[in-house]
């Protein structure tokens, strides 16, 4: 999908200006990631890795996160995902890791409706859209545990 949709463009600037602030000095390898929320407001995050490792947080949950403390998590409806080597190298289409997909899993939930997920690389083409159902199917979520969504409508 190449799209020409101006809230999707506007997505993606979002999150690639983000990107531009990832911490990532081992992998070298930048994520930036941003939110539409229902009111159009945009709330970003970018990878903030860790000298451990494996405490390394993505770009998509950091975004999360952000939305989660604005008291926005059941408000997201869209995510862009960009990223690509720090030394322009490689321009991946970074669809968003398991972890992530179990986070964005909370939130649509929450939400009580799918939130589109819009793939690209670091800086530009092809702009690739997944639903959650399809990248996580038979997911474990709040419902199995009894939470209903916030949403109400
Ligand atoms: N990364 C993300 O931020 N999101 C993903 O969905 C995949 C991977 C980050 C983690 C790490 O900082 C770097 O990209 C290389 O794996």
């Amino acid at each position: 999908m190449t799209s020409r949709d101006p809230d999707i463009d506007l997505l993606m600037a979002a999150a690639r200006a983000a990107m531009a602030h990832a911490h990532a000095p081992y992998s070298r390898f930048a994520v930036g990631a941003a939110l539409r929320l229902t009111d159009g407001s945009i709330v970003t995050g970018c990878n903030f890795e860790n000298a451990s490792y494996g405490l390394s947080l993505c770009a998509e949950t950091v975004a999360l996160a952000n939305a989660n403390t604005q008291g926005r998590l059941a408000d997201v409806r869209a995510i862009a995902v960009v990223g690509g080597a720090l030394d322009g190298s490689e321009s991946a289409t970074v669809t968003p890791c398991g972890r992530c997909r179990q986070i964005l899993q909370e939130a649509e939930q929450m939400a009580g409706r799918p939130i589109a997920i819009y793939c690209a690389g670091a800086v530009g083409g092809a702009i690739i859209e997944h639903d959650l159902a399809t990248l996580l199917p038979h997911a474990f979520g709040p419902s199995d545990l009894g939470i209903p969504p916030i949403r109400k409508s």
